[in-house]
């Protein structure tokens, strides 16, 4: 047998994302049409992202814990779980979706067209828990003004890094999803001196570039969300936007991370919001509220076009 095909999880940034999460009603008609969907999924994606070849038009679906077993019969990947919410010295909280679409192209005209395309067919089977629009923000910053995304992974690295192997081969080419919706006080943060908040991210602002070990602080984003196991970094792949409203005021980051396992996504986030060692938490969050929170797994896109079989209704 021929080793499954994966997903776009490794496909790169690009200028515009749509971050869709969706709960699902659990009428078996409505569990059937998600059923069909997906298989549908990977000819939607063509049809729409043919019209502008460059367009870079890539989609992803995950899908939650509790639906899992309500869709498919058999075993369930490993590491599936509700997204825990982590409270420390502040709080991730964990908020409802059952299937999580983030939609990728190089404008917001493909990928919009390919979440109504989405949404036409899944219609009253699912409601809308958040849509968030993210966008390139200059040289791939983040509204509060860091460049977010230089320490990601690529090429082979980003695919150990994400891609499920033997250690759960029924799932092997899967994937894991972490979706988080923070919201900054950018007036507050803009008042705190440069310097400092460079010590905060553990980056110059204006170059990038990473401060050396002894003058990062343990406290740095960059410090904290830097784990190891057995002396080998754990790496994740982040997909993070920025999404905002100017009238009201509101200036996000729209965090989303992949990893072949979520507990190194788990360690990093209670890195973050308790601290390490406990209290030594990350200063971003005293600038930056978590307001959702949510877990998916990406099953392989061998698997999204052939589901295992329906679960007993
Ligand atoms: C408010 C939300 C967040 C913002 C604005 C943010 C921003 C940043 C920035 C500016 C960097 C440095 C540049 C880079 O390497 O990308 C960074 C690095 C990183 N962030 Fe975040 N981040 C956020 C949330 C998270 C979360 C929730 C996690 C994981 C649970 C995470 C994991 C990482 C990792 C692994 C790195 C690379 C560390 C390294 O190897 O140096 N971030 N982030």
């Amino acid at each position: 047998m021929s080793a499954p095909v994966p997903q776009a999880v490794v496909a790169p940034l690009t200028r515009s994302a749509i971050f869709l999460v969706v709960t699902l009603d659990r009428a078996p008609a409505h569990l059937d049409r998600v059923r069909e969907l997906f298989g549908d999924v990977a000819g939607l994606v063509r049809a729409v992202g043919f019209r502008n070849p460059e367009g870079a038009l890539s989609c992803v679906v995950g899908v939650g814990s509790e639906v899992w077993d309500r869709l498919f019969a058999g075993p369930r990947p490993a590491g599936l779980h509700p997204f825990r919410e982590v409270r420390g010295q502040h709080h991730a909280p964990s908020t409802p979706g059952d299937l999580l679409f983030h939609i990728r192209a190089s404008a917001m005209d493909a990928c919009f067209e390919l979440a109504t395309q989405l949404m036409q067919r899944l219609g009253d089977a699912v409601a809308a828990a958040d849509e968030v629009h993210g966008f390139r923000y200059y040289d791939s910053r983040d509204l509060l003004g860091f460049v977010d995304g230089t320490e990601n992974p690529v090429a082979q690295e980003a695919l150990d890094a994400t891609l499920i192997g033997d250690e759960d081969a029924a799932f092997a080419g899967g994937s894991y999803v972490i979706v988080q919706k923070y919201l900054h006080d950018v007036e507050r943060w803009n008042r705190v001196p440069v310097e400092q908040q460079e010590g905060f991210i553990g980056r110059s602002k204006l170059s990038d570039i990473e401060m050396d070990d002894a003058t990062k602080p343990s406290y740095a984003h960059s410090a904290l969300t830097t784990i190891e196991e057995d002396g080998e970094e754990l790496k994740i792949v982040r997909d993070n936007m920025p999404f905002g409203d100017a009238a009201k005021r509101e200036h996000g980051t729209y965090f989303c991370g992949y990893a072949r396992s979520p507990a190194r996504i788990e360690q990093m986030l209670v890195n973050m919001f308790v601290g390490r060692p406990p209290g030594n938490y990350d200063r971003l969050l005293d600038f930056s509220t978590a307001v959702t929170g949510t877990l998916f797994f990406v099953p392989s896109a061998t698997m999204l076009e052939e589901p295992p079989p329906a679960a007993a209704r």
